[in-house]
């Protein structure tokens, strides 16, 4: 099935928050940040910017008629800034005003006064400074103390990957509306529907029930909008609150760059073990997250780490501790992996040393370690239906990994300004949610007296199709035109309490819980067409909207069964919850089973760099991944092009840059750069790991959309590796992205 919202988008229907039509005595509101990043005795004097004509309202900290509060996992973070600093980005004031335009030029007459106080940007020196968001959290498997003293070889290092801006095409926005009874509407363009509504009720001192949080879609999320869309849908709640009239709150670009965290920089500290067969016997790693000046998500991505540290490997013997350290950055929050590339990239720089200590290919390291059925994660659990095996086996058949990396060394030897280097990626990543008790969601569906049928579920639509596998699950189900159905908005008084979409969970749990409604329904729908057909109902199927009995078509079709169950008085609409089996974390043991399954794959990456100019070119990418079954290639394929292609980006040329002072110099997109169409592989080859599919996943069609991101970590070595062919001097200092400034400097000794 082609992605329902194609058409939609390329003409340019699909709507987004901005293009919501508001209603009469619509207000628009813009958000005062701070310009400094750690102060006190804050005074913000507002004297002069509400007298500027068409300003209705300048909210602070004190007109918040709940609590000033929107920290999730913490309760950290304040809405609007009171008397203290914590960060360049801060909120402090929102300006109401009678367009987008008077707002902004308001915003500049609004005067701000404090004491500075140090700055801390960096993880290590919040380290050093005892500056932490929570405690340490660590992982053990075995006896690393042990196992290094029977090791033969041993290398240590420290590794850098730094943060990442989300760069979703929509920026953070939300349009609130006043309804009768104090009840608020509010569109938001957020991953968490019910996050904003239960911080928006925190935040107005309301109850959830009179707070309705709706979403159509989003353009882009990419964890970005898990928890961090709710600050702007409060704030537009509040005004709406306040005012009682609509208000529509959208950040532009750089209000949004500036103001918003990204992915987790991780200064990390690594020692690996290995015997004289290349086996990890140990592997312990100190992980310092640069979490910003509050928690958000930063816990639960620390967690997910160290899930990941070892990635698709089986190490007898691991030690993980990772610092969630607090500095006076934007709080740094989801993105895509979710702190499980951040592990991996540790690890792969690991084997990486390793392998530049023994003078073998890295490859050869990987290939000897691959998880195998029945090995035990760090965390406890025991792998089951591994395929990293299997898809390092099916990539070897498809591009011989050994004659690759000859023909480079041939290449490499005969040639002076290009050198080519290879790096091969493979990945694990688990699916669920780490917080255990989020696995769960629900689906409403009604068939409607005519045929037709309206789904809801906890899904928000953000590209990544997940409409579309909804749409899916229920035409097959049904086994009628998808034309018939239609997937509704996200809503909270549709479906309620839903975790958001994140964790690459989202089709597996709603789309369970969709199955699960629309089984129900239908066999409701059986037993009403095994009554007018005077047969049994095992006998009775509907196929391509005909009831069919033993295979033979009938006079009866979906529309005239719909019809006459109405008409018996039988209900049509169904609501399902499904929670994910088997699942359990004791985070007093730090063991359990925290995953419905992982998702496997390997690519081999392979580049040319230009030894004068300090560029590079990714040459190919040659993928086979783990889809499962997939239920709808098109989409899959996309995702993991897509995630290749952020992965990419994150280790090669994305350089989030803030000063000493914890301002933001990457703060536009001239300074910024994104992966294009010219600095992607030329060559993308994706290949489909033959399997039967997982169980939990749904129409056995295994998660897809965070995984492939992890790739992208290849393109990090195979430049190092090409870059090492140059100038064999080159210690590897471990430290994304590698942007050709550093590749530059590093061919001619200069890092
Ligand atoms: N794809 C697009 N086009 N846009 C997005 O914002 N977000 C990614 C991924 N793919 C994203 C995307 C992230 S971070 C996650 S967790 C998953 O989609 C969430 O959706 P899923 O659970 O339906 O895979
Ligand atoms: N992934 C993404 N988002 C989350 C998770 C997770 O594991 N846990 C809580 N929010
Ligand atoms: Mo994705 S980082 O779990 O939104």
């Amino acid at each position: 099935m082609k992605n329902i919202d194609a058409n939609g988008h390329v003409r340019g229907e699909s709507l987004f928050i901005d293009d919501i039509l508001t209603k009469q005595h619509c207000l628009y509101a813009a958000v005062l940040a701070s310009d400094v990043a750690h102060a006190k005795d804050v005074v913000i004097d507002i004297q002069r910017a509400e007298k500027f004509p068409g300003v209705e309202k300048i909210l602070l900290a004190k007109d918040i008629t709940g609590q000033n509060q929107v920290g999730g996992i913490l309760l950290d973070e304040p809405l609007l800034c009171e008397d203290e600093i914590h960060f360049q980005g801060m909120p402090m004031a929102v300006i109401v005003a009678q367009s987008d335009f008077i707002a902004k030029q308001a915003r500049q007459l609004i005067e701000v006064s404090y004491t500075q106080l140090p700055v801390i940007t960096t993880a290590k020196e919040a380290f050093e400074k005892g500056e932490f968001i929570n405690a340490a959290r660590s992982f053990t498997l075995g006896d690393t103390d042990v196992a290094f003293r029977e090791c033969k070889y041993v290398v240590e290092d420290d590794t850098f990957s730094n943060g990442q801006e989300h760069l979703y095409l929509e920026t953070q926005g939300a349009y609130a509306e006043k309804m009768e009874n104090g009840c608020i509407k509010l569109m938001s363009s957020t991953q968490g529907p019910t996050v904003v509504q239960r911080i928006a009720a925190r935040i107005l001192g309301l109850s959830m029930h009179k707070i309705e949080v709706d979403v159509t879609r989003l353009g882009g999320g990419f964890g970005g909008k898990e928890d961090q869309a709710t600050p702007w849908a409060c704030m537009a709640a509040l005004a709406t609150h306040i005012l009682h009239k609509p208000v529509k709150l959208i950040l532009d670009r750089h209000d949004d760059l500036k103001m918003t965290g990204k992915r987790h920089p991780y200064e990390s500290h690594f020692k690996i073990g290995l015997d004289e067969n290349f086996k990890i016997k140990a592997f312990d790693v100190q992980f310092l997250q640069n979490s910003g000046a509050a928690a958000d998500l930063s816990p639960a991505i620390a967690e997910r780490t160290l899930f990941h540290a070892t990635n698709s490997y089986y190490i007898p013997n691991v030690k993980t501790t990772v610092h969630s350290c607090k500095t006076n950055l934007p709080p740094n929050t989801a993105f895509r992996g979710f702190g499980g590339p951040q592990g991996m990239f540790v690890i792969e720089s690991a084997i990486a040393k390793a392998a530049e200590q023994l003078n073998i290919p890295a490859w050869k390291i990987q290939q000897a370690n691959l998880l195998s059925e029945h090995d035990t994660f760090s965390y406890g659990q025991i792998a089951k239906k591994v395929e990293a095996q299997n898809v390092w086996k099916q990539l070897n058949n498809k591009i011989d990994i050994d004659a690759v990396d000859k023909s480079i060394q041939q290449f490499n030897q005969a040639s002076q300004q290009f050198k080519k280097g290879m790096a091969v990626m493979p990945i694990c990543f688990g699916i669920s949610f780490t917080n255990t008790p989020m696995n769960h969601a629900r689906a409403l569906v009604h068939i409607y007296q005519d045929g037709s049928v309206g789904i809801s579920t906890g899904a928000v639509e953000m590209g990544q199709s997940v409409n579309t596998k909804m749409l899916q699950v229920a035409a097959e189900t049904f086994s009628i035109d998808p034309e018939l159905i239609k997937l509704e908005t996200t809503n909270t008084t549709r479906v309620a309490n839903t975790s958001p979409t994140a964790a690459s969970a989202t089709a597996d749990l709603n789309g369970k819980a969709l199955l699960k409604a629309c089984t129900a329904l239908l066999d409701r729908l059986k037993h009403v067409a095994a009554e007018e057909l005077s047969v049994g109902v095992d006998t009775l199927e509907i196929n391509n909207g005909w009831v069919e009995v033993n295979g033979e078509k009938t006079e009866l079709d979906w529309k005239n069964l719909v019809f006459k169950t109405f008409w018996k008085r039988i209900c049509l609409t169904e609501n399902a919850h499904y929670a994910t089996p088997i699942i359990k974390f004791d985070k007093s043991k730090e063991k359990g089973h925290p995953f419905a399954y992982h998702v496997y794959g390997a690519a081999l990456i392979q580049t040319t760099v230009d030894c004068l100019r300090g560029t590079y070119e990714i040459d190919s990418i040659d993928i086979v991944h783990d889809f499962g079954k997939s239920m709808n290639k098109g989409v899959d394929l996309g995702q993991v092009e897509g995630a290749l292609a952020q992965g990419i980006g994150w280790m090669t040329m994305e350089e989030v840059a803030y000063n000493e002072e914890g301002r933001l110099l990457s703060n536009t997109l001239s300074t910024y750069k994104i992966p294009d169409v010219f600095s992607i592989a030329k060559d993308i080859k994706v290949e489909a790991l033959e399997t039967d599919g997982h169980d939990m996943a749904i129409f056995k069609s295994k998660a897809v959309g965070e995984p492939p991101l992890m790739y992208g970590i290849g393109a990090y070595f195979a430049i190092s590796n090409a870059m090492k062919a140059f100038n064999p001097n080159y210690q590897s200092k471990y430290h994304s992205p590698m942007t050709p400034e550093k590749v530059m400097m590093v061919l001619y000794g200069k890092e």
